[in-house]
């Protein structure tokens, strides 16, 4: 379940608690059980993914993509596997890392490993949600926020968009105070 870090250095790990840190900004986080079975369990812990593989975890959650598709009309969607030893990761992680947002909402599922998402609260202080396998959460629109992956970095995560040519960086050049 995700977990929340303030800037006081307090965490917050009541999902409550955490929605309500989240609301005031537009960002809905939820838990969606992970697929079961052998094949998804052998899926979510390879460390690659060939496209083939990504196909198949892809599939064992499309009753998700077709409930965003109904509820919100998603068009698209794919899955990005993340980890230390994957070339050109530094750099890909670089154009996120920064305070940005996007024109278009910025939905992930994660099914594996974690990553944190950095916030400005409306008092302007910031804060770090860690989502971990399971948690889904929608980034909206023109939201500021920034990512970060741990120092082991490792994530699978779906990737659900209304227009991929939204989801280009602006950058809004805030500082980030939060380590
Ligand atoms: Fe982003």
């Amino acid at each position: 379940m995700a977990e929340l870090r303030l800037q006081d250095g307090s965490r917050v790990t009541e999902p409550a608690r955490i929605a309500a840190h989240l609301a005031p900004l537009g960002v809905t986080l939820r838990h969606w059980p992970l697929p079961e079975g052998a094949l998804a369990r052998e899926l979510l812990a390879a460390q690659v993914l060939t496209d083939a593989q990504k196909e198949q975890l892809l599939g064992l959650v499309e009753h998700r993509f077709q409930a965003l598709q109904a509820e919100s009309g998603y068009q698209a969607r794919d899955l990005i596997v993340l980890h230390e030893e994957l070339a050109g990761l530094r750099e890909a992680l670089a154009k996120f890392s920064a305070i940005h947002y996007h024109d278009d909402d910025e939905v992930r599922y994660v099914l594996a490993g974690a990553g944190y998402f950095g916030f400005v609260e409306q008092d302007g202080t910031q804060m770090l949600l860690k989502v971990v396998a399971g948690d889904y959460i929608n980034v909206p629109a023109r939201a500021e926020h920034w990512f970060v992956m741990g120092d082991a970095p490792r994530i699978k995560a779906v990737r659900y968009f209304t227009d991929q040519a939204g989801w280009i960086p602006v950058y809004t050049h805030t500082p980030i105070v939060l380590a």
